[in-house]
Parts: C-alpha cells; sequence; structure tokens
C-alpha cells in the first residue's frame, strides 16, 4: 500500500518515513518545508508543497495511488500557538479541512492523524484516559481537538477511516543517528538537557521546583519516537481491517520529573549537567501520564523502548553527531 506522509520531513514524520520503507512500503512526503529538514527525508520522493493546496494534494493522491495518509503537518509550539492563534487555526485547522477535502474527491479513506495530550487541558485524574474531558488550555490543543471533532464527523458523515494518536511527550532519536530532533527554537526539555551536556548551552533550567509531585519538578510521560512510529503502523493495519474512528492516547503509564530526567541524563552521558532552578512556565501542568489500556486492546501496542536510559542514549548520539557536523 503506498502511504502519503504530511510533514515527513519533521521530526516524528521523518522517523515515520524510514520505518515505513523499512516496512517494505511506498512512500510519498508531502511538506513546506517551513520547520521541516529536506535531508530527514531520504529514500522517499518529496513534494515541497502545501497541505492545504486541494487540487495539489488530489493530484498527488491519484498521481501515487495512495492507498492511506498520515498527517503529521502541523505547527506545535505551544507558546507561539497562545500569542497567534490565528496562525495555529489556519495552519493546524483550516488546511487539515482542505486536506480531507482532498482525500473525499480522490476517494482515499484512511487517515491517521497526529494528535496531543493537549487536547484534555489541565488534567483531573492520572494516568488520563481517552474517557477524560478534553478541554484544551491553549490553542495548540484547541487545534488539533478541532481536527479530531472533524475527522469524528466524516466518518459519520461520508465514512472516513481514522486514527487520532493523543502523543504524551515525543522524546529520542532513530537509533543509528541518521535523525532527531532539530526544531528552532528548541523548547523541549530532553534535547534542551543534552545541548547542556554538549557545551551547546551553559546549563538548562528547571521550570518550576514547587509542584505537588514527589520532587517539587514536573511529572511528563516520556515515549520513544520509534515506539509512538509502530503505533502508527499498527494503526495503518487497524484501519486496513476496516477500523472506523478511534482516538488513542500514546505514553507508557510511567512518569519522569524534570530533576529525574537530568539526573538520568548525566548518568549516561558521564558529565554532570547544569542545571539552574527558574520560575514555573506559564500553562505547565504538574503531570500528565498516559492510560495506555486502550493503544494496548486496539493496537496491541506497547513500548518497548521507551525507557529513559534508552531515550536519553538515542537522543545523545544525535546530539554528539550534531555538534560534530
Ligand atoms: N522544562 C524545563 N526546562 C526546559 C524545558 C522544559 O524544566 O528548558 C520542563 C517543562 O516545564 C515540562 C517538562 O520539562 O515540565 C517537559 O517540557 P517539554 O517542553 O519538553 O514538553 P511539554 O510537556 O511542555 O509539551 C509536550 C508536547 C506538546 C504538548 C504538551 C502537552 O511537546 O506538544 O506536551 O501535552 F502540547
Amino acid at each position: 500500500m503506498n502511504v502519503l506522509v504530511t510533514g515527513g520531513a519533521g521530526y516524528i514524520g521523518s522517523h515515520m518515513v524510514k520505518m515505513l520503507l523499512a516496512h517494505g512500503r511506498n512512500v510519498t512526503v508531502l511538506d513546506d518545508l517551513s520547520t521541516g529538514h529536506r535531508d530527514a527525508v531520504a529514500g522517499a520522493r518529496l513534494v515541497e508543497g502545501d497541505i492545504g493546496d486541494e487540487a495539489l494534494v488530489a493530484q498527488l493522491l491519484a498521481a501515487e495511488a495512495i492507498g492511506a495518509l498520515i498527517h503529521f503537518a502541523a505547527f506545535s509550539l505551544v507558546a507561539e500557538s497562545v500569542a497567534d492563534p490565528e496562525k495555529y487555526r489556519r495552519n493546524n485547522v483550516v488546511k487539515a479541512e482542505a486536506l480531507l477535502r482532498a482525500m473525499r474527491a480522490a476517494k482515499v479513506d484512511r487517515l491517521v492523524h497526529s494528535s496531543t495530550a493537549a487536547v484534555y487541558g489541565e488534567p483531573q485524574y492520572q494516568p488520563i484516559d481517552e474517557a477524560h474531558p478534553a478541554q484544551p488550555v491553549n490553542p495548540y490543543g484547541a487545534t488539533k481537538l478541532a481536527v479530531e471533532r472533524m475527522l469524528e464527523a466524516a466518518h459519520a458523515d461520508y465514512g472516513l477511516h481514522s486514527v487520532s494518536l493523543r502523543y504524551f511527550n515525543a522524546a529520542g532519536a532513530d537509533p543509528e543517528g541518521r535523525l532527531g530532533e532539530r526544531h528552532d527554537p528548541e523548547t523541549h526539555l530532553i534535547p534542551l538537557v543534552l545541548q547542556a551536556a554538549s557545551g551547546r548551552r551553559k546549563s538548562v533550567q528547571v521550570f518550576g521546583g514547587d509542584f505537588a509531585t514527589r520532587d517539587g519538578t514536573c511529572v511528563r510521560d516520556y515515549v520513544h519516537v520509534n515506539d509512538l512510529c509502530e503505533a502508527h503502523l499498527r494503526a495503518l493495519d487497524w484501519l486496513a481491517g476496516g477500523g472506523g474512528r478511534e482516538a488513542i492516547n500514546l505514553g507508557t503509564e510511567h512518569g519522569a520529573t524534570v530533576l529525574e530526567v537530568i539526573e538520568a541524563a548525566c548518568r549516561e552521558t558521564g558529565i554532570d549537567i547544569p542545571k539552574v532552578m527558574a520560575p514555573r512556565r506559564p500553562g505547565d501542568p504538574a503531570a500528565l501520564v498516559a492510560s495506555t489500556a486502550r493503544a494496548e486492546r486496539i493496537l496491541g501496542w506497547r513500548p518497548t523502548r521507551s525507557d529513559l536510559p534508552t531515550i536519553i542514549r538515542d537522543a545523545w548520539r544525535w546530539e554528539r553527531r550534531s555538534v560534530a557536523s
């Protein structure tokens, strides 16, 4: 089956493309390279273009005989979404609508959609299952939820089959060291910790030490990017087997605090990583941990490489390579 990956030049998308190719799938990537990197797409056809260009997408779906889409292309910075909600609505929601229209025109009826734990908003209990109220507290989460609602309606209205995968904290990198996180600006904890280890930054800031957690710092559920990608492969199989519509968490059911991440990084790198305590970052909940029961029941998915040492070792390989190049 031929697969179109939107946003396949980005962090998670590029790992997905590599895994699909390793599984013998034909892959076409559609990416406008606004945040992605051309050299992250190796071995697949890259079409530089806009997911909101309905005519381009419809033509591509037909010409490449696409059977399913994996849709990563979206803006994903919470703070930026608060500063410019309209940019997020236009890119993440309005363009997704155009993408769905193009799919419908080309009679492509399977989609795996990249969603986020940010759809839940302030957590009311842990671990968070999919029945938890979805009340996003920032425009980024709201745009992802809006697309989920659109996909539910498209299933009911004309039978679009889709799975939204709600990632908790994506982390880690390709174990071969060819791919990894390359955000500009980088805002995610693990790459920032490793940049402090490699000397690219003087130190890492710890945002808040007074949360109601075991050491006062925020708890997050880190999941290896390749575990996420495996869940997408399983979601494609579920759709091919006649699956209709689901929203599924991807996490590990285990949280780590910011200080635990830094300690694990010190252990794995052998470097005493400089850290400084800083005020809380606005909007950060104390803890976000996923219930994984639905992923296991529906997709038969369990993370196999999402322990902190493996995540950090793989991300560290990528950081050292980035420093060397
Ligand atoms: N943190 C620091 N110092 C830093 C960067 C982060 O202490 O320099 C802390 C944050 O306060 C947070 C934790 O490290 O407690 C993780 O922060 P990230 O920015 O790496 O990730 P978030 O949990 O904020 O964000 C993730 C996804 C978002 C998603 C959000 C909510 O990256 O896309 O979870 O689900 F919206």
